[in-house]
């Protein structure tokens, strides 16, 4: 298959343009390499170094992807916050342009990254399923979701087959540990230089971690499904922050106390996510837990320190 990934050169995406060259299908990567990495980059992808905020309309038109995996976005909560049109516009008009010049070349299937903790909001039952009510706390999780809802739109006149896969909290190798999100790379990194993280507030604050390695096998399974719609890809466990911070002081094998700042104000308290949908639609489940995903975290930083 002829598959473009954006956002190819970052955490999550590089992993999924591996698993698909793996597979044997032609990869081709858009990214602006603004928070991703030309080491990330498989060599036997075609990379083209673009902005999804402009027209691509012609790169598209020369890849001819059948398929498009969009992970290009701005993934920082605090900045849609702080700056809601900058996030739209990365994450709204930016999406729309690979849509639109997909459609218009006859693209057959869009798989998304959208979100789970950020779409939802503060829960009503735990852990939450695709039919729990969205209520999303920051222009971020507006944006993902108001993409969710140009695809189901694009699906009912233009024919275009999609998969949301809302995420939990991903983590694991290649995770970015110098921007505020991605609590364990923050952790490891700081962990395994001697270095003290600070946790917000009281530590009890909990989140869905899911393991990037069954992220991408959950975007391989969205290439030969016939399944339209959202999807939820997490763990059903809930972790906290004081949970995290032991096991990966212990797998780092550094005796650093925990050390505690002011809560961040507006953080949500509790996130947790029902996979049954993905499990019962193409036989998804997660098979990496927080301990196993953490040891491997720890063991990749070690090698590749940054
Ligand atoms: N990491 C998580 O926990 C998580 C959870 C839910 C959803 N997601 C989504 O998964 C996707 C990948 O996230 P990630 O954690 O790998 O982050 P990342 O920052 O490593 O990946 C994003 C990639 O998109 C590229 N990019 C950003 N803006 C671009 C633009 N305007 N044009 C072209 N390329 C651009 C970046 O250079 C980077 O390589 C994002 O869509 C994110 O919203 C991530």
């Amino acid at each position: 298959m002829r598959i473009l990934v954006t956002g190819g050169a970052g955490f999550i995406g590089s992993h999924i343009v591996d698993a698909y060259i793996n597979a044997g299908h032609e990869v081709s990567v858009i990214d602006n390499l603004s928070t991703g990495n030309k080491n990330n980059l498989n060599p036997k992808a075609k990379f083209y170094q673009a902005d999804i905020r402009e027209d691509i309309s012609v790169l598209i038109k020369e890849i001819n992807p059948e398929v498009i995996n969009h992970h290009a976005a701005q993934i920082d909560v605090r900045v849609s916050v702080s700056n809601p049109a900058f996030d739209a516009g990365a994450n709204i008009i930016g999406t729309l342009n690979v849509i639109e010049a997909g459609v218009k070349n006859r693209l057959k299937k869009f798989i998304f990254a959208s979100t789970g903790g950020a779409i939802y909001g503060e829960q009503d039952y735990f852990p939450a399923d695709e039919i729990h009510p969205t209520r999303p706390l920051s222009p971020y999780g507006v944006a993902k979701l108001a993409c969710e809802k140009y695809l189901y739109y694009y699906k009912h006149n233009f024919g275009l087959d999609y998969i949301a896969l809302r995420y939990a909290n991903v983590y694991g190798p290649r995770q970015n540990p110098f921007g505020e999100a991605g609590v364990i790379a923050i952790f490891t990194h700081k962990l395994i230089r001697g270095e003290q993280p600070l946790i917000n507030g009281d530590g009890l604050q909990s989140r869905d971690y899911v393991y990037v390695g069954d992220v991408v096998k959950a975007n391989v399974k969205a290439l030969g499904t016939e399944f339209t719609g959202e999807l939820n890809i997490a763990t059903g466990v809930e972790t906290s922050v004081n949970e995290l911070f032991s096991n990966i002081s212990r797998v780092s094998g550094k005796n650093i106390t925990a050390s505690h700042g002011p809560a961040k104000k507006g953080e949500q308290q509790r996130s947790c996510l029902s996979y049954e949908k993905a499990k019962s639609v193409f036989g998804w489940e997660p098979a990496v837990s927080v301990a196993g995903g953490i040891k491997n975290t720890v063991e990749w930083f070690l090698k590749n320190p940054r």
